[in-house]
Protein backbone atom coordinates (compact mmCIF):
# COMPACT_ATOMS: atom_id res chain seq x y z
CA UNK A 1 0.00 0.00 0.00
CA UNK A 2 1.29 3.64 -1.18
CA UNK A 3 1.53 6.17 2.04
CA UNK A 4 -0.67 8.85 2.64
CA UNK A 5 1.35 12.18 1.31
CA UNK A 6 0.11 15.44 3.07
CA UNK A 7 0.06 18.62 0.84
CA UNK A 8 2.84 20.34 0.50
CA UNK A 9 1.79 23.49 2.49
CA UNK A 10 0.30 21.31 5.44
CA UNK A 11 3.59 19.65 5.69
CA UNK A 12 5.60 23.20 5.39
CA UNK A 13 3.34 24.32 8.25
CA UNK A 14 4.09 21.81 11.34
CA UNK A 15 7.72 22.38 10.65
CA UNK A 16 7.60 26.03 10.43
CA UNK A 17 8.45 28.16 13.96
CA UNK A 18 6.51 31.15 12.71
CA UNK A 19 3.36 28.86 11.85
CA UNK A 20 3.40 28.10 15.27
CA UNK A 21 3.81 31.55 16.11
CA UNK A 22 0.23 32.59 14.01
CA UNK A 23 -2.20 29.83 15.21
CA UNK A 24 -5.21 30.02 12.90
CA UNK A 25 -3.76 29.43 9.34
CA UNK A 26 -1.92 26.61 11.08
CA UNK A 27 -5.33 25.23 12.71
CA UNK A 28 -6.89 25.08 9.56
CA UNK A 29 -4.21 23.08 7.88
CA UNK A 30 -4.47 20.82 11.07
CA UNK A 31 -8.00 20.82 11.07
CA UNK A 32 -8.07 19.73 7.18
CA UNK A 33 -5.53 16.94 7.73
CA UNK A 34 -7.76 15.40 10.47
CA UNK A 35 -10.71 15.45 8.33
CA UNK A 36 -8.75 14.35 4.91
CA UNK A 37 -5.73 12.14 5.74
CA UNK A 38 -5.29 12.05 9.96
CA UNK A 39 -2.04 9.84 9.35
CA UNK A 40 0.01 11.44 6.36
CA UNK A 41 3.79 11.79 6.02
CA UNK A 42 4.96 15.28 5.87
CA UNK A 43 7.85 15.75 3.12
CA UNK A 44 9.92 18.61 3.49
CA UNK A 45 13.33 19.26 2.12
CA UNK A 46 15.11 19.53 5.44
CA UNK A 47 13.53 17.16 7.59
CA UNK A 48 13.57 13.03 7.15
CA UNK A 49 9.76 12.60 6.29
CA UNK A 50 7.80 11.60 9.55
CA UNK A 51 4.05 10.53 9.56
CA UNK A 52 1.88 13.53 11.07
CA UNK A 53 -0.76 12.15 13.70
CA UNK A 54 -3.82 15.10 14.08
CA UNK A 55 -6.16 13.01 15.46
CA UNK A 56 -6.90 12.15 19.54
CA UNK A 57 -7.63 8.39 19.02
CA UNK A 58 -4.27 7.82 17.10
CA UNK A 59 -2.92 9.73 19.48
CA UNK A 60 -3.71 7.89 22.48
CA UNK A 61 -2.97 4.67 20.54
CA UNK A 62 0.65 5.54 20.16
CA UNK A 63 1.21 6.50 23.50
CA UNK A 64 0.31 3.74 25.08
CA UNK A 65 2.48 1.30 23.65
CA UNK A 66 5.58 2.31 24.03
CA UNK A 67 7.17 -1.34 23.39
CA UNK A 68 6.55 -0.35 19.60
CA UNK A 69 6.67 3.76 19.90
CA UNK A 70 9.97 4.56 21.15
CA UNK A 71 11.50 7.54 22.46
CA UNK A 72 15.05 7.03 22.19
CA UNK A 73 15.62 5.62 18.66
CA UNK A 74 15.10 9.11 17.24
CA UNK A 75 15.06 12.76 18.33
CA UNK A 76 11.49 12.90 20.05
CA UNK A 77 11.33 16.82 19.23
CA UNK A 78 11.33 17.70 15.46
CA UNK A 79 14.96 18.06 14.71
CA UNK A 80 16.19 18.46 10.96
CA UNK A 81 18.26 16.23 9.30
CA UNK A 82 21.79 18.14 9.90
CA UNK A 83 20.72 18.69 13.30
CA UNK A 84 19.82 15.32 13.80
CA UNK A 85 23.51 14.50 11.81
CA UNK A 86 25.52 17.02 14.11
CA UNK A 87 23.63 15.79 17.42
CA UNK A 88 24.43 11.92 16.76
CA UNK A 89 28.11 12.79 16.27
CA UNK A 90 28.25 15.42 18.90
CA UNK A 91 26.60 12.71 21.54
CA UNK A 92 28.02 9.13 23.19
CA UNK A 93 27.16 5.93 21.01
CA UNK A 94 26.08 8.57 18.29
CA UNK A 95 22.22 8.69 20.20
CA UNK A 96 21.78 12.10 18.90
CA UNK A 97 19.97 13.16 22.39
CA UNK A 98 22.32 15.85 23.49
CA UNK A 99 20.12 16.07 26.93
CA UNK A 100 19.64 11.71 28.19
CA UNK A 101 16.38 12.41 30.69
CA UNK A 102 13.09 10.70 30.85
CA UNK A 103 11.97 11.64 27.87
CA UNK A 104 14.29 10.20 25.97
CA UNK A 105 14.71 6.67 27.72
CA UNK A 106 12.69 3.79 27.06
CA UNK A 107 11.92 0.52 29.07
CA UNK A 108 13.86 -0.77 31.52
CA UNK A 109 15.41 2.90 32.42
CA UNK A 110 12.49 5.17 32.09
CA UNK A 111 10.99 3.55 34.95
CA UNK A 112 13.37 3.16 37.03
CA UNK A 113 14.24 7.03 36.39
CA UNK A 114 11.10 7.95 36.83
CA UNK A 115 10.29 6.09 39.85
CA UNK A 116 13.14 8.57 41.60
CA UNK A 117 11.12 11.22 41.76
CA UNK A 118 7.47 10.57 40.81
CA UNK A 119 6.11 10.57 44.31
CA UNK A 120 6.95 13.96 45.07
CA UNK A 121 4.89 15.44 41.90
CA UNK A 122 1.71 13.09 43.21
CA UNK A 123 -1.39 15.54 44.98
CA UNK A 124 -0.35 13.57 48.41
CA UNK A 125 2.87 15.04 48.54
CA UNK A 126 2.30 18.22 46.68
CA UNK A 127 0.06 19.40 49.70
CA UNK A 128 2.83 19.88 51.86
CA UNK A 129 4.25 22.49 49.15
CA UNK A 130 0.82 23.78 48.63
CA UNK A 131 1.17 26.70 51.33
CA UNK A 132 4.66 27.59 49.98
CA UNK A 133 3.24 27.87 46.34
CA UNK A 134 0.55 29.87 48.12
CA UNK A 135 3.09 32.49 49.23
CA UNK A 136 5.13 32.41 45.76
CA UNK A 137 1.67 32.99 44.17
CA UNK A 138 0.79 35.98 46.77
CA UNK A 139 3.96 37.87 45.89
CA UNK A 140 3.63 37.38 42.26
CA UNK A 141 -0.16 39.30 42.64
CA UNK A 142 1.56 41.94 44.60
CA UNK A 143 4.03 42.55 41.90
CA UNK A 144 1.40 42.90 39.38
CA UNK A 145 -0.37 45.01 41.64
CA UNK A 146 2.29 47.41 41.92
CA UNK A 147 2.49 47.84 37.91
CA UNK A 148 0.07 50.27 38.76
CA UNK A 149 -2.98 49.42 36.31
CA UNK A 150 -0.95 47.88 33.24
CA UNK A 151 1.30 45.10 32.47
CA UNK A 152 2.95 42.48 30.02
CA UNK A 153 1.18 39.79 31.62
CA UNK A 154 3.08 36.99 29.88
CA UNK A 155 6.31 38.56 30.43
CA UNK A 156 5.78 40.21 34.22
CA UNK A 157 3.86 37.54 35.67
CA UNK A 158 3.28 33.98 33.89
CA UNK A 159 7.05 33.96 33.43
CA UNK A 160 8.16 34.02 36.60
CA UNK A 161 5.81 32.58 39.30
CA UNK A 162 6.04 28.67 37.71
CA UNK A 163 9.49 29.57 37.18
CA UNK A 164 9.45 30.62 41.34
CA UNK A 165 7.56 27.68 42.32
CA UNK A 166 9.91 24.60 40.32
CA UNK A 167 13.39 26.34 41.49
CA UNK A 168 11.50 26.27 45.05
CA UNK A 169 10.72 22.49 44.81
CA UNK A 170 14.04 21.92 42.62
CA UNK A 171 16.72 24.26 45.51
CA UNK A 172 17.67 26.72 43.32
CA UNK A 173 17.78 29.91 44.96
CA UNK A 174 15.95 33.39 43.60
CA UNK A 175 19.14 34.79 42.64
CA UNK A 176 19.67 32.24 40.04
CA UNK A 177 16.32 32.46 38.64
CA UNK A 178 16.93 34.82 35.93
CA UNK A 179 19.59 32.57 34.31
CA UNK A 180 17.38 29.62 34.58
CA UNK A 181 14.75 31.53 33.17
CA UNK A 182 16.92 32.72 30.13
CA UNK A 183 18.42 28.80 29.83
CA UNK A 184 15.21 27.42 29.09
CA UNK A 185 13.92 29.98 27.04
CA UNK A 186 16.98 29.49 25.02
CA UNK A 187 16.42 25.40 25.04
CA UNK A 188 12.87 25.67 23.74
CA UNK A 189 12.25 28.36 22.00
CA UNK A 190 15.83 28.82 20.15
CA UNK A 191 14.43 29.53 17.07
CA UNK A 192 12.18 32.95 17.81
CA UNK A 193 14.20 35.83 16.89
CA UNK A 194 13.46 37.34 20.13
CA UNK A 195 14.58 35.04 22.75
CA UNK A 196 17.68 33.33 21.13
CA UNK A 197 20.99 34.80 23.12
CA UNK A 198 22.02 36.77 19.61
CA UNK A 199 18.64 37.77 19.28
CA UNK A 200 18.87 36.91 15.49
CA UNK A 201 16.76 34.50 14.21
CA UNK A 202 18.64 30.72 13.77
CA UNK A 203 19.20 29.90 10.42
CA UNK A 204 21.50 26.82 10.59
CA UNK A 205 21.56 23.22 12.18
CA UNK A 206 25.03 24.48 13.12
CA UNK A 207 23.82 27.64 14.83
CA UNK A 208 21.17 25.65 16.30
CA UNK A 209 23.42 22.63 17.61
CA UNK A 210 26.49 25.40 19.03
CA UNK A 211 23.51 27.41 21.04
CA UNK A 212 22.04 24.34 22.47
CA UNK A 213 26.01 22.93 23.36
CA UNK A 214 26.61 26.33 25.07
CA UNK A 215 23.07 25.82 26.51
CA UNK A 216 23.37 22.40 28.07
CA UNK A 217 26.94 23.24 29.30
CA UNK A 218 25.82 26.18 31.31
CA UNK A 219 22.70 24.10 32.83
CA UNK A 220 25.59 21.22 33.46
CA UNK A 221 28.09 23.58 35.43
CA UNK A 222 25.69 25.16 37.46
CA UNK A 223 23.66 21.30 38.47
CA UNK A 224 27.14 20.08 38.87
CA UNK A 225 27.77 22.24 41.62
CA UNK A 226 24.45 22.11 42.94
CA UNK A 227 24.66 18.23 43.25
CA UNK A 228 28.21 18.60 44.97
CA UNK A 229 26.63 20.89 47.80
CA UNK A 230 23.47 18.27 48.44
CA UNK A 231 25.34 15.32 48.54
CA UNK A 232 27.59 17.07 51.60
CA UNK A 233 24.36 19.25 52.88
CA UNK A 234 20.88 17.12 52.26
CA UNK A 235 17.88 19.59 52.40
CA UNK A 236 14.21 18.65 51.96
CA UNK A 237 14.44 19.59 47.86
CA UNK A 238 14.17 17.18 44.77
CA UNK A 239 18.00 18.27 44.42
CA UNK A 240 18.80 16.43 47.10
CA UNK A 241 16.90 13.41 45.89
CA UNK A 242 18.58 13.31 42.50
CA UNK A 243 21.80 14.11 44.00
CA UNK A 244 21.92 10.88 46.15
CA UNK A 245 19.71 8.68 44.28
CA UNK A 246 21.03 5.21 42.90
CA UNK A 247 19.58 2.67 40.71
CA UNK A 248 21.18 -0.82 40.88
CA UNK A 249 22.70 0.40 43.68
CA UNK A 250 25.38 2.46 42.18
CA UNK A 251 24.78 6.79 41.68
CA UNK A 252 23.20 7.96 38.58
CA UNK A 253 25.83 8.92 35.95
CA UNK A 254 26.78 12.49 35.24
CA UNK A 255 24.82 12.71 31.98
CA UNK A 256 21.57 11.14 33.29
CA UNK A 257 21.99 13.49 36.36
CA UNK A 258 22.28 16.83 34.44
CA UNK A 259 19.76 15.72 32.24
CA UNK A 260 17.54 14.81 35.05
CA UNK A 261 17.77 18.41 36.63
CA UNK A 262 17.28 19.64 33.23
CA UNK A 263 14.22 18.27 32.61
CA UNK A 264 12.60 18.96 35.84
CA UNK A 265 13.53 22.18 35.77
CA UNK A 266 12.88 23.14 32.53
CA UNK A 267 9.83 21.26 31.87
CA UNK A 268 7.77 22.89 34.90
CA UNK A 269 7.42 26.81 33.53
CA UNK A 270 7.29 28.14 30.09
CA UNK A 271 4.65 25.25 30.10
CA UNK A 272 2.87 26.53 32.83
CA UNK A 273 3.55 29.83 32.00
CA UNK A 274 1.80 29.14 28.65
CA UNK A 275 -1.33 27.80 29.95
CA UNK A 276 -1.22 30.53 32.87
CA UNK A 277 -1.10 33.39 30.39
CA UNK A 278 -3.48 31.75 28.04
CA UNK A 279 -6.12 32.04 30.73
CA UNK A 280 -5.62 35.00 31.61
CA UNK A 281 -5.94 36.24 27.88
CA UNK A 282 -9.63 34.75 27.97
CA UNK A 283 -10.55 36.44 30.92
CA UNK A 284 -9.43 39.41 29.56
CA UNK A 285 -11.54 38.76 26.08
CA UNK A 286 -14.85 38.18 28.27
CA UNK A 287 -15.97 39.77 31.15
CA UNK A 288 -18.77 37.25 31.92
CA UNK A 289 -16.46 34.88 32.52
CA UNK A 290 -13.70 37.08 34.27
CA UNK A 291 -16.58 37.93 36.80
CA UNK A 292 -17.55 34.19 37.08
CA UNK A 293 -14.09 33.28 37.96
CA UNK A 294 -13.12 36.29 40.37
CA UNK A 295 -16.01 35.50 43.08
CA UNK A 296 -13.31 33.63 45.67
CA UNK A 297 -16.35 30.58 46.11
CA UNK A 298 -15.78 29.64 42.37
CA UNK A 299 -14.56 26.27 41.54
CA UNK A 300 -11.91 26.98 38.93
CA UNK A 301 -11.38 23.76 37.92
CA UNK A 302 -12.67 23.82 34.51
CA UNK A 303 -11.14 27.04 33.65
CA UNK A 304 -7.59 25.27 34.46
CA UNK A 305 -8.42 22.25 32.68
CA UNK A 306 -9.64 24.22 29.41
CA UNK A 307 -6.89 26.53 29.21
CA UNK A 308 -4.73 24.03 29.32
CA UNK A 309 -6.66 22.13 26.51
CA UNK A 310 -6.94 25.89 24.74
CA UNK A 311 -3.07 26.55 25.19
CA UNK A 312 -1.45 23.12 24.44
CA UNK A 313 1.93 24.72 25.47
CA UNK A 314 3.60 21.46 24.44
CA UNK A 315 2.97 20.99 20.62
CA UNK A 316 4.97 18.36 19.92
CA UNK A 317 6.48 15.22 20.65
CA UNK A 318 8.08 12.25 18.51
CA UNK A 319 7.98 9.05 18.74
CA UNK A 320 9.86 6.09 16.24
CA UNK A 321 8.10 2.43 15.54
CA UNK A 322 10.32 -0.15 16.67
CA UNK A 323 8.54 -2.73 14.40
CA UNK A 324 5.64 -2.61 11.20
CA UNK A 325 2.68 -1.21 13.28
CA UNK A 326 -1.37 -1.22 11.64
CA UNK A 327 -2.91 1.97 13.26
CA UNK A 328 -5.45 4.34 12.10
CA UNK A 329 -5.62 2.25 8.94
CA UNK A 330 -2.04 3.09 7.98
CA UNK A 331 0.73 1.17 8.40
CA UNK A 332 3.67 2.46 10.07
CA UNK A 333 7.38 0.32 9.27
CA UNK A 334 9.86 -0.22 11.71
CA UNK A 335 12.17 3.00 12.05
CA UNK A 336 9.36 5.80 10.76
CA UNK A 337 9.13 8.59 12.99
CA UNK A 338 5.73 10.01 13.49
CA UNK A 339 4.93 13.50 15.11
CA UNK A 340 2.21 13.81 17.58
CA UNK A 341 0.82 17.08 17.24
CA UNK A 342 -1.21 18.01 20.59
CA UNK A 343 -2.34 21.05 19.32
CA UNK A 344 -4.36 19.68 16.49
CA UNK A 345 -5.16 16.53 19.06
CA UNK A 346 -6.65 19.01 21.41
CA UNK A 347 -8.73 20.85 18.60
CA UNK A 348 -10.62 16.85 17.43
CA UNK A 349 -13.89 17.11 16.76
CA UNK A 350 -14.69 13.55 17.30
CA UNK A 351 -13.65 14.61 20.79
CA UNK A 352 -14.68 17.73 21.71
CA UNK A 353 -17.83 19.59 21.13
CA UNK A 354 -17.24 23.31 19.11
CA UNK A 355 -13.46 22.57 19.54
CA UNK A 356 -12.92 26.29 18.53
CA UNK A 357 -14.39 27.96 21.62
CA UNK A 358 -13.29 28.32 24.80
CA UNK A 359 -15.68 26.47 27.59
CA UNK A 360 -15.06 25.95 30.94
CA UNK A 361 -17.98 24.05 31.45
CA UNK A 362 -16.96 21.13 29.10
CA UNK A 363 -18.40 17.88 31.16
CA UNK A 364 -15.19 15.33 30.95
CA UNK A 365 -12.48 17.55 29.21
CA UNK A 366 -10.21 14.80 27.43
CA UNK A 367 -7.92 17.11 26.93
CA UNK A 368 -4.49 15.74 26.06
CA UNK A 369 -2.16 18.41 26.78
CA UNK A 370 0.35 16.75 29.14
CA UNK A 371 0.50 13.20 26.67
CA UNK A 372 -0.36 10.28 27.90
CA UNK A 373 1.06 6.59 28.69
CA UNK A 374 4.42 5.51 30.02
CA UNK A 375 5.60 9.49 29.52
CA UNK A 376 2.87 11.25 30.88
CA UNK A 377 3.76 14.82 32.21
CA UNK A 378 5.45 14.10 35.46
CA UNK A 379 4.35 17.23 36.87
CA UNK A 380 0.68 17.96 35.72
CA UNK A 381 -0.75 17.39 39.35
CA UNK A 382 1.75 20.40 40.56
CA UNK A 383 1.14 22.41 37.09
CA UNK A 384 -2.54 22.45 37.74
CA UNK A 385 -1.93 23.51 41.57
CA UNK A 386 -0.25 26.22 40.58
CA UNK A 387 -3.01 27.55 38.10
CA UNK A 388 -5.47 27.32 40.57
CA UNK A 389 -3.74 28.83 43.72
CA UNK A 390 -2.07 31.72 41.21
CA UNK A 391 -6.27 32.22 39.94
CA UNK A 392 -7.41 32.26 43.73
CA UNK A 393 -5.41 34.67 44.47
CA UNK A 394 -5.64 37.13 42.05
CA UNK A 395 -8.43 36.87 40.41
CA UNK A 396 -10.38 38.61 43.35
CA UNK A 397 -8.42 41.02 43.50
CA UNK A 398 -8.94 42.91 40.72
CA UNK A 399 -12.01 44.63 39.62
CA UNK A 400 -11.83 44.34 35.98
CA UNK A 401 -9.01 43.10 33.24
CA UNK A 402 -9.17 43.42 29.46
CA UNK A 403 -6.43 43.27 26.44
CA UNK A 404 -4.75 46.93 26.50
CA UNK A 405 -2.55 45.67 23.21
CA UNK A 406 -1.57 42.89 20.58
CA UNK A 407 -0.76 39.63 22.29
CA UNK A 408 1.76 37.57 20.36
CA UNK A 409 3.04 33.95 20.48
CA UNK A 410 6.50 32.36 20.77
CA UNK A 411 7.58 31.21 17.37
CA UNK A 412 8.88 27.45 17.98
CA UNK A 413 7.77 24.46 16.60
CA UNK A 414 7.68 22.51 20.11
CA UNK A 415 6.70 24.88 23.34
CA UNK A 416 4.73 27.54 22.48
CA UNK A 417 2.64 29.55 23.99
CA UNK A 418 1.93 34.02 24.69
CA UNK A 419 5.20 36.03 24.41
CA UNK A 420 3.18 39.13 24.78
CA UNK A 421 -0.11 39.70 26.50
CA UNK A 422 0.02 43.41 27.46
CA UNK A 423 -3.43 44.18 29.84
CA UNK A 424 -4.89 47.02 31.71
CA UNK A 425 -6.38 46.35 35.01
CA UNK A 426 -7.97 48.06 38.09
CA UNK A 427 -7.86 46.72 41.21
CA UNK A 428 -10.33 45.54 43.29
C1 LIG B 1 6.42 15.28 30.11
C2 LIG B 1 3.25 18.75 28.96
C3 LIG B 1 4.14 21.01 33.18
C4 LIG B 1 7.65 17.82 34.07
C5 LIG B 1 5.45 16.01 29.47
C6 LIG B 1 4.85 15.63 28.20
C7 LIG B 1 3.98 16.61 27.88
C8 LIG B 1 4.01 17.61 28.93
C9 LIG B 1 3.12 16.69 26.62
C10 LIG B 1 5.17 14.36 27.38
C11 LIG B 1 4.08 13.34 27.59
C12 LIG B 1 4.14 12.14 26.68
O1 LIG B 1 5.17 11.91 26.01
O2 LIG B 1 3.15 11.38 26.64
C13 LIG B 1 3.23 19.66 30.02
C14 LIG B 1 2.35 20.82 30.07
C15 LIG B 1 2.58 21.46 31.27
C16 LIG B 1 3.63 20.70 31.94
C17 LIG B 1 1.34 21.20 29.00
C18 LIG B 1 1.95 22.67 31.86
C19 LIG B 1 0.75 23.12 31.55
C20 LIG B 1 5.13 20.32 33.82
C21 LIG B 1 5.62 20.62 35.13
C22 LIG B 1 6.63 19.76 35.38
C23 LIG B 1 6.75 18.87 34.22
C24 LIG B 1 5.10 21.71 36.08
C25 LIG B 1 7.42 19.74 36.66
C26 LIG B 1 8.53 19.20 36.87
C27 LIG B 1 7.62 16.88 33.07
C28 LIG B 1 8.55 15.76 32.98
C29 LIG B 1 8.18 15.03 31.84
C30 LIG B 1 7.05 15.71 31.25
C31 LIG B 1 9.68 15.46 33.95
C32 LIG B 1 8.83 13.74 31.30
C33 LIG B 1 8.04 12.55 31.77
C34 LIG B 1 8.53 11.23 31.18
O3 LIG B 1 9.07 11.21 30.06
O4 LIG B 1 8.35 10.21 31.87
N1 LIG B 1 4.91 17.20 29.90
N2 LIG B 1 3.99 19.64 31.14
N3 LIG B 1 5.81 19.24 33.29
N4 LIG B 1 6.73 16.82 32.01
FE1 LIG B 1 5.30 18.18 31.64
Amino acid sequence: MTKPILPGEVAAAVVDPVAYGNWDPLHEQLTWARANMPLGVAENHDHDPFWLVTRHADIMAISRDPQRFANGIRPTVLTNRDGEALARAATPNNDGHLIRSLVQMDAPDHMKYRLLTQSWFMPKNLKIVEERIRQIARETVDHMLEQGGTCDFARDVAAHYPLRVIMDILGVPPEDEPRMLMLTQQLFGPTDPELNRSREAITSAEQAIAMLDYVIADFTQYFGALTADRRANPREDIATVIANATINGEQIPDREMSGYYMIVATAGHDTTSASTAGAMMELAKNPALFERFRSADSDKAGLIEEAIRWTTPVQHFMRSAKEDVEIGGQTIREGDWLMLNYVSANRDEGVFGEPFAFNPDREKNQQIAFGFGAHVCLGQHLARMEMRILMEELLPKLKSVELAGEPARVESVFVGGLKRLPVRFEAA
